[in-house]
């Protein structure tokens, strides 16, 4: 049997919790993908707010689910494997902390494991306007390897709904690590 390919979702308390629930959709369908969910308690917060979902919910789209505050999980340590880690979405305040290395829970440590194992970061920034340092974050990550993607809707697809302006944006993330995006989303192919 061929070892699955772990992936880590990070939900934060930024408004967007939709896009880590649809990765995770995504990835449920998907039996060569083993997702590990980490939610912040802001996270779980907006995810009653904007889609009415409680936290046991969501941890049945998981196949592993890890506390917060458990610092001591699995995907806290380097030697675990993964593919690496999307923050969907991300905050400033985790965007902070991943900026300077400060691992005080579980989404901030091991987004400061995938960066040092030098393995693919996807970090889904949400706030506007912007203020210096938050943009000043972002670099920073970017510099040490980590991908700033925001959820901006592009218009050019002409969505007809909101979900599938969602369905895009995860679409073209999930791509990033390989995932089969196939009928999520169509790919632009010029005019
Ligand atoms: C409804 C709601 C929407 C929020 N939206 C954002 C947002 O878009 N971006 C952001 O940085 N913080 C936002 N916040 C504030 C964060 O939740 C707050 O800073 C929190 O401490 C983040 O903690 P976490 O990163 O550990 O989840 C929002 C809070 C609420 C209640």
């Amino acid at each position: 049997m061929t070892a699955k390919r772990r992936l880590i979702i990070g939900m934060t308390g930024a408004t967007g919790a939709i896009y880590g629930v649809r990765m995770l959709q995504v990835l449920q369908g998907q039996e060569q993908w083993e997702t590990h969910l980490v939610i912040s308690s802001a996270g779980v917060v907006n995810l009653k707010h904007e889609l009415g979902m409680k936290r046991a919910e969501l941890y049945e789209l998981a196949d592993v689910t890890h506390g917060i505050n458990d610092i001591a999980a699995s995907i806290s340590s380097g030697g675990f494997k993964t593919e690496g880690m999307v923050i969907a979405p991300c905050s400033m305040k985790t965007l902070s902390a991943v900026a300077h290395g400060f691992g005080d829970n579980l989404i901030s440590r091991a987004a400061d494991v995938v960066l040092k194992e030098r393995r693919r970061l996807v970090v889904m920034p949400r706030e506007t306007p912007l203020n210096l340092i938050h943009i000043r974050n972002m670099a920073s990550v970017t510099e040490m390897g980590g991908i700033m993607f925001p959820p901006m809707p592009a218009f050019y697809s002409k969505s007809d709904s909101m979900m599938a302006m969602v369905n895009e944006t995860v679409g073209r993330v999930l791509d990033m690590f390989g995932v089969d995006v196939a009928g999520l989303y169509t790919p632009w192919e010029g005019l």
